[in-house]
């Protein structure tokens, strides 16, 4: 390299390349052994403070090699490992491991994918990605989008383009000149998202409707409609109804056909939180569950987790994109990005929050070829068949309790054999029971789970978007559960 100035951030090519294979070597030994380590080491937030050390800012720079190893040993050794094949809990995948190289050669180069002309070919990556992306769910091409950090980001950023499109004057007058209140309306089971965009984006959580579920867990379709007529009764104006594709504690989806004809009927913009579960419409024995979903607004989904990205990548989908430029653009004079009469060129920041953006779509781009469809649909048809696995397990099994089983989420929990009869004292000992033998599972390290509560039952709660996950890890994950449920019951009832 040519290059008389001295530095300290410079990595000669023969040590990067030196370091870099040290690297490589160390992550694919990691990625080999991955099912011998603990899924997490239990430490404590006070031990993995005293493992990392109170060293104050370093004055002077180490050397790369030895800070590469450093930074090995603290995260190899003191990570939680989502990629453990026992580590079913919540919805965080196994990372393919094609998206560690994507994201080191995204690093590399660093396209601002903010505006076509820093990144050329990084937007049309990301670009032909979101289409891939429309492809294999299966909704129509005119369907366009931008790729956001998770499916948080995702739902904000179509509820916003949601409020741009059924809100006329609310970009220029804010809620000044609103009139009516401008309410929602989701199921009791909408992930948290929804609360934090009402208050953030100044609705205020009043702004809510929850809508109760049926027997099955889905939103009542009977009481939304109810509901609306009810608001709009009272003046108010409902602008948006979110049906759930996947919600986060059991894996049920909406009625989604009954949601798109209500939203017809009154006008309101229908939006999918997909998060999680839109990936399995690419089954297609499963494709009838998502049905109504092509009607669509908006979808969030998010690669992160049943697409079994590495952390952070959403997906906003729209079926009318222009509602996201709509919302988003502006024209700045210090911007020299507008775009071409070429309709290839996009700049990404007129269609989401962000102004300077990663390039987080390489993972996705390199996945999505790496696997394939028919890859995907594999992995995912084997996802649910574990869970249904694990359900299965659970029924005949004396001293566990099946609770329930949608997509690849089976919820369960512990029973002992031996309890009282008396109904109520019952279910709330097992509530306990089943919350600290959680924490116990957690801390333990050979199996990692989260939790559901069901129909007033804690249970423990699986959800498999896990490629490593064996049917044989479903049996030891059944016997480490019995074995140490039966360890603290014998523990409580001493006590
Ligand atoms: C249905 C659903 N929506 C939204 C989210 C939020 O996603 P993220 O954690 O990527 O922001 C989740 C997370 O589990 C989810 O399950």
């Amino acid at each position: 390299m040519t290059n008389n100035r001295e530095t300290p951030i410079e990595i000669g090519k023969e040590e990067f390349r030196k370091i870099g294979y040290e690297l490589i070597d160390i992550i694919s030994n990691f990625y080999d052994t991955i099912n011998t380590r603990p899924v997490t080491t239990g430490e404590s937030p006070e031990e993995i403070k005293n493992i990392l050390g109170s060293s104050s800012l370093p004055e002077f720079g180490m050397p790369a090699d030895e800070l590469v190893s450093k930074a090995s040993d603290l995260l190899l050794n003191h990570s939680l490992l989502n990629g453990h094949p026992k580590f079913l809990a919540y919805i965080t995948s196994s990372p393919v491991p094609i998206g560690a190289l994507a994201d080191l050669l995204a690093a590399a180069v660093n396209p601002n994918v903010g505006a076509n002309i820093l990144s050329p070919m990084a937007t049309a990556i990301e670009k032909q990605t979101v289409k891939w992306l429309t492809e294999f769910i299966g909704v129509s091409p005119t369907y366009g989008g931008i790729l956001v950090s998770g499916g948080n980001m995702a739902n904000f950023t179509a509820f916003l383009a949601a409020r741009t499109a059924k809100a006329p004057g609310i970009k220029e007058e804010g809620f000044k000149n609103t009139s009516d209140d401008l309410v929602l309306y989701c199921s009791k089971t909408t992930h948290t998202w929804i609360e934090k965009a009402a208050i953030l984006f100044g609705h205020g959580s009043k702004s809510i409707r929850w809508i109760p579920t049926d027997a099955e867990n889905k939103m009542n379709n009977e009481i939304l409609r109810h509901k609306i007529e009810e608001d709009i009764k009272n003046g108010k104006k409902p602008f948006l109804v979110i049906g759930t594709a996947g919600d986060v504690s059991t894996g049920v989806v909406d009625n989604l056909s009954r949601i798109a004809d209500i939203c017809k009927t009154y006008n309101l913009w229908f939006h999918i939180d997909g998060a999680y579960g839109i990936p399995a419409a690419v089954i297609p024995d499963l494709n009838f569950i998502f049905n109504g979903f092509t009607e669509a607004d908006s979808i969030a989904l998010d690669p992160h987790k049943w697409l079994y990205c590495p952390l952070e990548v959403g997906c906003t989908l729209v079926k009318n994109p222009q509602h996201l430029t709509d919302t988003y653009s502006s024209h700045p004079v210090y911007y020299n990005f507008s775009t071409t009469d070429d309709e290839s060129s996009v700049n990404y920041y007129e269609y989401g929050f962000q102004n300077s953006r990663g390039f987080r779509a390489l993972k996705v781009w390199m996945a999505l070829q790496h696997i394939g469809k028919r890859g995907y649909i594999k992995m995912i048809n084997e996802d649910i068949e574990l869970s249904k696995f694990l359900f299965e397990l659970a029924k005949t099994h004396t001293e566990l309790e099946a609770v329930t089983q949608n997509l690849s989420i089976t919820t369960f929990r512990f029973v002992p054999k031996g309890l009282s009869s008396n109904n109520k004292e019952k279910e709330t000992y097992l509530n306990t029971l089943n919350e600290m033998l959680l924490g116990e599972l957690q801390k333990g390290g050979e199996v990692f789970l989260s939790n559901a509560v069901v129909f007033e039952k804690y249970c423990l709660r699986s959800c498999i978007v896990n490629f490593r996950t064996s049917r044989k890890d479903i049996e030891e994950i059944v016997e480490i559960v019995v074995r140490e449920g039966r360890k603290l019951h014998s523990r409580l009832q001493k006590s």
